[in-house]
């Protein structure tokens, strides 16, 4: 009896157990069915919250503002290319076609041009920004290329003249190169240095030069000329379209601090009070025009089809000392005027005749020199504000050159 009673309660036991354990088990799948869900929901939430946080971090480019840009068809926009265009002009030249709604591709090394400048696209899916040297050979697709790529004043073409050289003649080979792969049209920044000191005045577009093809300038000047050169004989030889522009002084924003030039440097002189120093006597001429006029000009003369060089400069002639007393003026500065010796090589007059410009592109400047210097004075002053002590003085680059000054350009 008692055995059965162990038995009966032994079966008891073992169903209990099969019932305990089924129920363990059952309550051990259901704990972690809703362990997984709650983890589960867990990563969802954190995957949540970094597509949010994500979302938070691009949003300032997604809200970004550009400029306002007009919408061309497939048709009219044009994919650009500009080299130097992190530089003074070339950084208004993509303002201007940015906005005008073309694609654009600056190439630059960043030796004088700055990011920026050029900073206010950076995103934008019109624009793109390449760090690239243009000595080096370049591959893309583009059907206008503006090529600017070069150190403009003094100072910084004298720094290095070997590669202010490679720069003009090897860089101009590189970019004549691309233009005929990709059946490309090419304007050249050339200069009014291709005049060199003139004997002939106004300067006009069949006058050859009067240049030192050994001075402290040669490896800019020369450098140039020879750029004119190679974009006629890869126009004669391979038919590639040119431009050529022909640019005087020109001065505005995003101008260089360490520019060198007479303008920049009258003015930096002028708002920190420091004398206004003018080389000789200062009865030496110059004509300065405004960067929005020469922009204006390479965009129509790139577009017309005028293969043969154009002046593109102001013909309002002044002497050094007018524009010094003019910017002193505008700037209110109590700064001195101070005379020193002449510079070398510094031409005596330099002025545009602009008659093939007006006539073939109905262009001429119309930003009053005033007007220009005013808004280039309130640009600099900004400047000044972002220098730590305010008081920086400009001190172009030394040139390696032993002989030279600086000089009036
Ligand atoms: N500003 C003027 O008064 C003036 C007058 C005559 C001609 N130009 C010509 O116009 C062009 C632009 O002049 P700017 O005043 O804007 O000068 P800039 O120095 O401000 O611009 C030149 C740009 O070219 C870039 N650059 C130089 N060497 C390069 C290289 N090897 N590869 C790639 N990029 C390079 C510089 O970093 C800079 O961004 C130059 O070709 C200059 O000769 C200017």
């Amino acid at each position: 009896m008692m055995k059965r009673v162990i038995w009966l309660l032994s079966g008891l036991n073992r169903r209990m157990m099969k019932l305990l354990f089924a129920l363990a088990l059952i309550a051990y799948i259901a704990c972690k069915s809703i362990q997984e869900h709650a983890e589960m929901n867990i990563e969802q939430r954190i995957d949540e919250m970094f597509i949010t946080k994500e979302i938070c971090l691009l949003s300032p480019s997604f809200s970004q503002k550009y400029p306002p840009v007009k919408f061309l068809s497939e048709k009219d926009r044009k994919r650009i290319l500009i080299t130097g265009g992190a530089g003074f002009v070339g950084s208004h030249l993509t303002d201007k076609l940015m906005m005008d709604g073309h694609e654009v591709t600056v190439v630059d090394n960043f030796f004088t041009g700055r990011k920026r400048n050029v900073e206010h696209w950076i995103g934008h899916e019109n624009f793109e920004l390449i760090n690239h040297d243009v000595v080096e050979p370049l591959y893309i697709e583009v059907d206008q290329i503006y090529h600017l790529a070069s150190p403009a004043s003094p100072p910084n073409y004298m720094y290095n003249p070997i590669k202010t050289l490679k720069t003009n003649t090897i860089g101009t080979l590189n970019m004549l190169g691309l233009a005929k792969r990709v059946g490309a049209r090419l304007l050249l920044a050339s200069t009014s240095e291709v005049y060199g000191d003139p004997e002939v005045h106004p300067q006009n577009e069949e006058y050859w030069g009067h240049v030192n093809p050994i001075g402290p300038r040669a490896c800019y000047d020369e450098g140039k000329r020879v750029a004119e050169t190679m974009c006629y004989a890869y126009m004669k030889q391979e038919g590639v379209e040119v431009r050529v522009a022909r640019i005087f002084n020109t001065f505005g924003s995003r101008m260089h601090m360490n520019d060198g030039r007479v303008v920049s440097n009258f003015i930096l002189q002028a708002l920190q009070g420091e004398p206004l120093t003018v080389y000789g006597t200062g009865s030496q001429t110059r004509a300065f025009q405004y960067v929005s006029d020469l922009v204006n000009g390479l965009v129509l003369l790139m577009n017309s089809n005028i293969s043969s060089p154009v002046n593109l400069g102001n013909p309002e002639e002044h002497t050094i000392l007018e524009f010094a007393r003019l910017i002193k003026s505008l700037v209110v500065s109590r700064s001195q005027i101070q005379f020193l010796p002449e510079a070398q090589d510094d031409p005596q007059r330099r002025r545009p005749d602009i008659r093939k410009a007006k006539m073939m592109l109905g262009w001429e400047p119309v930003v009053p020199l005033e007007e220009g210097l005013n808004k280039t004075i309130q640009y600099f002053s900004r400047e000044l504000e972002h220098q730590a002590n305010n008081q920086y003085i400009p001190k172009p680059k030394a040139a390696r050159m032993k002989k030279g000054r600086p000089r009036h350009n």
